[in-house]
């Protein structure tokens, strides 16, 4: 019989939640895996259990995502952060400069550390309306002989999210899609490279997935540390040190579980209806909530809002902590609400959530 186990409504910005059959097969699998009296984290990086971990997810990623084969798929370490700067020591090129599409922190925090290593500008920016919005494609401004353009393809901390993304024509389009990877499907031929750190979609912290065109890294700078070169662990099949085994075969697991589910259009569809069951509990409040984000730019991922006064949204947050809603607290640096309702945050979680809105919205208005 199976056990009837805790979950909570966990709505976490990341590290997030992770699929329950997912936790559960690594439970199962932990103290022997596949018959060889080890854990996955036990293995030798070079055995060939390990190897065919590492190789499965590398290939499930590519079907997913439906990665074509002019693109290397690596899994490396240091977070989504080290890629702001690995980016422009490899790409950035001398006497070159590379443009940057402000909208949010992490796009900031990414601007400042390419800065240390060359000329960079901005393409656009919405930081006058306080992050509210993703500019419009036809705004943006940026020079043809750029090294690259950098954009964030969902504002974690701000709730807003790229619909269509530029055709940068020449100019390598490079995403930081660490927030909203693998929730809806892509075309990926847009791209030059594309990170993300796995702790959202992909899986547990400590796993970075880069994805890039193979004739970047020809056009790399050869001049860095080893470590630091995209084209290291493009050689290895990202094995040129130990890599972080656990976060890797859990990222295969999630894969699978993704795949199962019907993959990316599928869990597009779902993260649509967990979406709309929040913006419809604010939509229809008399402003009882608002949104930060303008409608146009609404992450389905990061939900983001506020409540009338400070005090209500203290009492808010009080109560829907007590009820046993997990993160639904605003950033630190702009405070409110904010919903991340990941793929692995079940439909159940987003409709008691919106219940508990408009419960809370009829006691206190
Ligand atoms: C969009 C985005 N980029 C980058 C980061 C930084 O990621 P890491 O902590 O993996 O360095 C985060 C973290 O939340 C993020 O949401």
């Amino acid at each position: 019989m199976k056990l009837q186990v805790h979950r909570t409504y966990n709505f976490n910005a990341g590290p997030s939640a992770l699929p329950c059959s997912v936790l559960e097969k690594a439970q199962a699998e932990l103290i022997d895996f596949r018959g060889t009296g080890m854990s996955v984290m036990e293995l030798s990086h070079r055995s060939h259990t390990y190897e065919e971990v590492h190789n499965q997810a590398i290939s499930s990623l590519k079907e997913l995502l439906s990665i074509p084969d002019s693109y290397e798929i690596l899994f490396l370490q240091g977070g989504a952060s080290l890629q702001f700067s690995m980016i422009p020591m490899n790409f950035l090129t001398q006497g070159k400069k590379a443009s940057y599409i402000m909208t949010g922190s992490w796009s900031e925090k990414a601007f400042s550390e390419a800065k240390l290593f060359g000329d960079v500008y901005h393409a656009a920016s919405t930081k006058e309306g306080n992050y509210r919005s993703i500019p419009k494609v036809e705004q943006l401004q940026y020079h043809p002989e750029d090294s690259y353009l950098h954009l964030t393809s969902n504002n974690t901390i701000y709730g807003t999210q790229w619909k269509n993304f530029p055709d940068s024509g020449n100019v390598p389009l490079i995403a930081d899609m660490s927030s909203d990877i693998l929730s809806k499907p892509i075309d990926v031929n847009k791209f030059a490279l594309i990170y993300a750190g796995a702790q959202k979609n992909l899986g547990p912290s400590g796993v970075t997935v880069v994805i890039i065109r193979k004739d970047l890294l020809e056009q790399a700078n050869t001049s860095i540390p080893t470590m630091l070169k995209y084209s290291t662990h493009a050689k290895n099949n990202s094995l040129y040190n130990t890599p972080p085994t656990f976060g890797i075969y859990m990222l295969g697991e999630v894969l699978n579980w993704v795949s199962e589910l019907g993959g990316l259009t599928a869990i597009s569809e779902q993260n649509e209806q967990k979406a709309k069951l929040i913006y419809d509990a604010i939509d229809s409040s008399n402003d009882f909530y608002f949104g930060h984000a303008d409608q146009d730019s609404r992450s389905l991922m990061n939900l983001t809002f506020n409540l009338k006064t400070e005090e209500l949204e203290k009492k808010f947050l009080k109560q829907a902590k007590e009820e046993g809603f997990v993160g639904v607290n605003g950033h630190r640096s702009i405070g409110g609400c904010r919903v991340s309702a990941y793929n692995a945050v079940p439909i159940e979680a987003c409709k008691a959530f919106s219940e508990f809105m408009i419960d809370f919205q009829t006691k206190n208005n």
